[in-house]
């Protein structure tokens, strides 16, 4: 990876909560090329400890570490672990986070047959499961506010810390069939403005980026087919000149909004890009079958905590 800016975070010791995923691998890839060093810590620490390893290899200074973001006694004991092998932390990227399908209707649409009696397959609106909401809303935003709790208490007390939090484009312009996800990113992204005001005080700095649509786990099958081509739910939401009012078809509203490529990354801003190239050239390097952020195609290994391998969309 080569980080197109250059920031001097050789003072910084970075935790990156989700860091074996697609995108916070690549983010704490990117935070050790820029000098800090990094604990990449994730639900599943072969993954975690793939990323350390691909950072180390690459001469950064990195380890994985093994840690449940909704559980506050592993938290702790993470914070332990990273300030012993690392000392006090002072930048986190709160990344573990996704969405369930128990969270999601089949439809975009409720139509008036679906209210006639339950269809074998279908979930509607009335059928959403309490817990698969719970599920997403504990994931995306009590997965946010604990690590907070725990990685911060440093940084406080130092007077000097970082804090980035993972939104989603879907907190501002929620797509269909995605209740549950849309709503938890919202509370991400409101918690986040709540949050910069509270450590105010202590020189503690809080934002959070909104990424719109990277190809990962968890959303591969349902954007793309086999052979790489679009599936009909992948050309509704990464195509905004397609006909009818785009906030109909479940995509992205034609704001500035972040679009980015897989393979590189880069971000699309609509307003500079009026003729939409970039999203053609994603497109294309779906159609080409191209990879994602990360060697090897991520997507294909196998389980997940946040049910990739069921489609679940971000
Ligand atoms: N991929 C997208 O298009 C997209 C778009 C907007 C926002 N996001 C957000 O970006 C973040 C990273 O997503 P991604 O697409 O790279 O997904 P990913 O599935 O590749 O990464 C998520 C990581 O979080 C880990 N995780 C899950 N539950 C955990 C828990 N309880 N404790 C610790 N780790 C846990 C998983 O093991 C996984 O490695 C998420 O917050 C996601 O909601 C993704």
């Amino acid at each position: 990876m080569t980080v197109p800016m250059k920031v001097d975070l050789r003072k910084e010791v970075a935790v990156v909560t989700g860091g074996g995923g697609i995108l916070c691998g690549g983010m704490a890839k990117a935070l050790a090329e820029c000098g800090a060093r990094v604990a990449v810590t994730d639900l599943r620490l072969d993954g975690a400890e793939k990323i350390a390893g691909q950072i180390q290899a690459g001469g950064g200074k990195a380890a994985g570490f093994a840690c449940n973001v909704l559980d506050k006694a592993s938290l702790e004991q993470c914070n332990a672990e990273v300030e012993k092998t690392f000392g006090p932390v002072t930048l986190l990227v709160n990344g573990a986070g996704g969405n369930h399908p128990k969270g999601t209707t089949t439809r975009e649409y409720l139509l008036p047959e679906d209210l006639k009696g339950a269809v074998e397959g279908v979930t509607t609106f009335y059928d959403l499961d309490p817990k698969g909401i719970e599920f997403v809303f504990n994931l995306n935003f009590l997965g946010t506010l604990l690590p907070t709790q725990v990685f911060t208490r440093a940084m406080a007390k130092a007077g000097r810390g970082c804090v980035v939090n993972i939104s989603s484009m879907n907190a501002f312009t929620p797509l269909t069939k995605i209740p549950a996800y849309s709503g938890a990113k919202a509370a991400v992204s409101n918690f986040t403005q709540w949050l910069a005001v509270h450590f105010s005080k202590v020189g503690v700095r809080v934002n959070a980026i909104a990424p719109g649509f990277f190809l990962t786990d968890q959303n591969r099958s349902l954007l793309t087919r086999e052979d790489g081509s679009l599936t009909p739910r992948g050309n509704t939401i990464l195509d905004p000149y397609a006909p009818g009012p785009v906030w109909q078809r479940g995509g992205l509203d034609r704001r500035p909004a972040l679009a980015v490529q897989p393979g590189g990354g880069g971000i699309c801003d609509r307003n500079r890009d009026p003729c939409g190239r970039r999203l053609q050239r994603l497109q294309r390097s779906l159609m080409e079958g191209r990879g994602g952020a990360a060697e090897g195609g991520p997507w294909q290994r196998e389980g997940s905590a946040t049910g990739r391998r069921k489609g679940v969309e971000t």
